[in-house]
C-alpha cells in the first residue's frame, strides 16, 4: 500500500512562499494526545465501518451532497482530511470525483482506506499545530468527524488553508455542543482575517440515523480567499 511518510504533523503555513515537494515532507512529532488517538483508531480500524453501519452514520451522504453543490469539476483534486477507513472517499468516488488524496495519522485506518482503491495517494499525517510545508495544494479539502474534542484541535482549522489553493473549497462538519465554541471561534476569526469566506452551513442534523448518542452536527462550507 503506498503510504507517504511515517507519523507527521501537517500544517503548511498559509503564507508559505515556496512550497516543497510532497516527497520532502519534514517530520514533526505529534503531541501525546494524538499518539493515543492514533493507537485507538488503529485498534478500531477493522470494526469501524461495521459500527458506523450499525449506527447509520450519515456524514458520507451529507458531505457528498455539499461537494456536489460546491465542487462542480469532477476532476478536482480533493483532499480527504482524517479520511479514516475511506467512507467519504468511497462516497465521493461514487459521485464521480476521482482525483482523491487521503490524509490520516492512523496507519490502521489508512490501510482500510487504501484497500478500497479510491485514493491516488495516502498520506500518513495529522493536521496539527506544528508548522509544516507539504507542498500539497488541492482544489478542495473535506474533513468529516475530524474537528472535534480529542481529535484535530481548533487551531488546526488554519492548517487547512495551506493545503487548499486560493478560491478552493473547504467542507467540514462541527458537532453541536460542548467544545464547539472553540472551533466556531477560530472559524470566525479566519473569516474576519479574510483567510476564508463562509459560504453555507446546514441546519444541525443527527450524526447517526437512529439518533445514537444524541449527536448533532452541522456541515460548513468555506472558500479560501487569502486576501481581503
Ligand atoms: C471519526 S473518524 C472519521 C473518519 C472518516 N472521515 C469518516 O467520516 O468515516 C476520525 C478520523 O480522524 C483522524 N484524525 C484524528 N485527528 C486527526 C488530525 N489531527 N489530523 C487528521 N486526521 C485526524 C482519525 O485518525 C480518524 O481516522
Amino acid at each position: 500500500m503506498p503510504v507517504d511518510g511515517p507519523h507527521h504533523a501537517a500544517c503548511q503555513r498559509a503564507d508559505a512562499q515556496s512550497p516543497l515537494s510532497p516527497d520532502r515532507l519534514a517530520a514533526r512529532s505529534l503531541p501525546g494526545i494524538a499518539t493515543a488517538l492514533t493507537t485507538g483508531y488503529d485498534a478500531w480500524a477493522s470494526d469501524y465501518e461495521a459500527d458506523m453501519d450499525r449506527y447509520g452514520y450519515r456524514l458520507p451522504v451529507h458531505m457528498v451532497d455539499a461537494a456536489r453543490l460546491h465542487i462542480q469539476d469532477r476532476r478536482a483534486r480533493l483532499l480527504d482530511v482524517g479520511a479514516g477507513s475511506g467512507l467519504i472517499g468511497e462516497a465521493l468516488k461514487a459521485a464521480g470525483y476521482d482525483n482523491l488524496v487521503a490524509l490520516d495519522p492512523s496507519p490502521g485506518m489508512l490501510r482500510q482506506a487504501a484497500a478500497k482503491g479510491v485514493y491516488r495517494r495516502h498520506l500518513e499525517m495529522a493536521l496539527g499545530t506544528a508548522a509544516l510545508r507539504t507542498g500539497l495544494r488541492c482544489d478542495a479539502a473535506l474533513a468529516a468527524g475530524v474537528f472535534k474534542a480529542g481529535h484535530a484541535p481548533p487551531q488546526a482549522l488554519a492548517c487547512l488553508l495551506g493545503l487548499v489553493r486560493p478560491g478552493g473549497i473547504i467542507i467540514l462538519n462541527l458537532d453541536v455542543g460542548e467544545g464547539a465554541a472553540a472551533y466556531d471561534g477560530i472559524a470566525r476569526r479566519l473569516a474576519a482575517d479574510c483567510k476564508w469566506r463562509f459560504l453555507k452551513s446546514t441546519s444541525p442534523f443527527a450524526l447517526f440515523a437512529g439518533g445514537a448518542f444524541g449527536s448533532l452536527t452541522t456541515i460548513h462550507v468555506f472558500q479560501v480567499t487569502g486576501t481581503c
